[in-house]
């Protein structure tokens, strides 16, 4: 098992990576407390082993599985029954499951007597390396992503690999996706990654890429918690990637993968992104993909496809679009066009990915 720690102004979170932190951890964590699990049908239904092992006693509270589920009903009935349960300031919440679960369960510990300790347990690939750590919680009100929310740090969070042979392939990609960003943004990342891409479904290489991401989040997040600078970075390719996921319905694990694309190429044509470097990250971009070729079609209209990332909560309201892409390796950049220079920048880059 390793270890990595999170300081921030006022929080100290321990991050714990390997199998054996469930049975190091739990029975520590559990004991002494009333405790309360917010967990999904899906993962309740493949792990009921588990949770008796070591969630005897504590009260469990399962919500439906999926995006959809990440509402205010849900929250609601989450704190409703740790009401019901008579939690006080001293219990503990344990959330078990992908990063809706981390996001639902971390902000009903946020508001529960306003604040109640909160274990974060991540089972998607995407929750290990990304959604679990740094405190953002949220829940999605009338169709907009996470518009309400909290920063709240999780005082630990264990992180099984174990967890990830269950997982569907498809939200295996969403995970793969959230590491080739972490690989634009740490030079480390990228060289794992670049001599081990034919790897991403050995569970031992899977784990020191989990380890190495967070590890550069719990610095990033140390630096800037709020995400006032330097934690805009983790959205690389996340403004097409967004605006690919609302428009096509894509994963979004792969539309983050195509938004990298699309930006590290526009990015390389403008000057912005150094071109050797950006053409070795463009090909561990379609490694990671390796999905059906976009076609010239799929372009056609890119402005309509777009328009969400006039939307996108990195924008600053002077009507340019807003892009984390990378620069050179451990170098980033924030990259503002005008929507119209952007849609021509991205049908560009689409024109180059299709023709090679
Ligand atoms: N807080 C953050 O910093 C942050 C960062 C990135 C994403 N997010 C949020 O994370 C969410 C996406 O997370 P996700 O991709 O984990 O989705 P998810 O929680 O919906 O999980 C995906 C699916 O996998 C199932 N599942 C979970 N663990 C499993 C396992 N071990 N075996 C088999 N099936 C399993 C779930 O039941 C679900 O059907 C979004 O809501 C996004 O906004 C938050
Ligand atoms: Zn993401």
């Amino acid at each position: 098992m390793e270890w990595i720690t999170l300081k921030t102004f006022s929080t100290e979170s321990k991050i714990y990576v390997g199998d054996d932190a469930l049975a190091s951890r739990l029975p520590v964590l559990t004991a002494g407390q009333k405790n309360f699990v917010v967990t999904d049908e899906n993962v309740y239904a493949l792990y009921s082993d588990f949770f008796k092992e070591y969630f005897q006693g504590a009260e469990i509270c399962v919500i439906q599985a999926g995006e959809e589920y990440k509402n205010f009903q849900s929250l609601y009935r989450i704190l409703e029954k740790m009401t019901g349960a008579g939690l006080h300031r001293t219990s503990k919440l344990f959330a078990v499951g992908g990063g809706v679960i981390g996001d639902i369960g971390g902000l009903a510990a946020a508001l529960y007597m306003r604040g109640i300790s909160c274990v974060q347990i991540p089972t998607t690939l995407l929750s290990q390396v990304d959604s679990s750590v740094g405190g953002k919680t949220a829940v999605d009100v009338s169709g907009v992503k996470n518009v309400v929310g909290a920063f709240y740090q999780p005082c630990e969070v264990l992180v099984a690999p174990t967890f990830l042979k269950t997982l569907p392939n498809r939200e295996l990609k969403c995970g793969v996706g959230e590491i080739v960003k972490y690989a634009a943004l740490s030079g480390k990342i990228f060289d794992l990654l670049e001599k081990g891409i034919g790897r991403l479904n050995d569970l031992e290489f899977l784990t020191s890429l989990i380890v190495a991401c967070i590890e550069h989040k719990a610095r990033v997040v140390e630096r800037d918690e709020k995400e006032a600078n330097e934690r805009r970075s983790l959205n690389v390719g996340h403004t097409t990637g967004h605006a690919l996921e609302l428009a096509r319905g894509w994963s979004h694990g792969e539309s983050v993968l195509f938004g990298m694309l699309l930006e590290t190429e526009a990015a390389i044509a403008a000057g912005v992104c150094e071109e050797a470097y950006g053409n070795r990250l463009v090909r561990i971009v379609r490694e990671a993909l390796r999905m059906t070729p976009i076609t010239e079609a799929d372009f056609s209209s890119v402005e309509n496809d777009l328009k969400a990332a006039k939307s996108d909560k990195k924008n600053t309201g002077d009507g340019k679009i807003q892009m984390a892409v990378a620069k050179d390796k451990n170098e980033w950049t924030m990259w503002a066009l005008p929507f119209a220079e952007y849609c021509d920048a991205i049908r560009n880059a689409a024109k180059k990915i299709v023709r090679e």
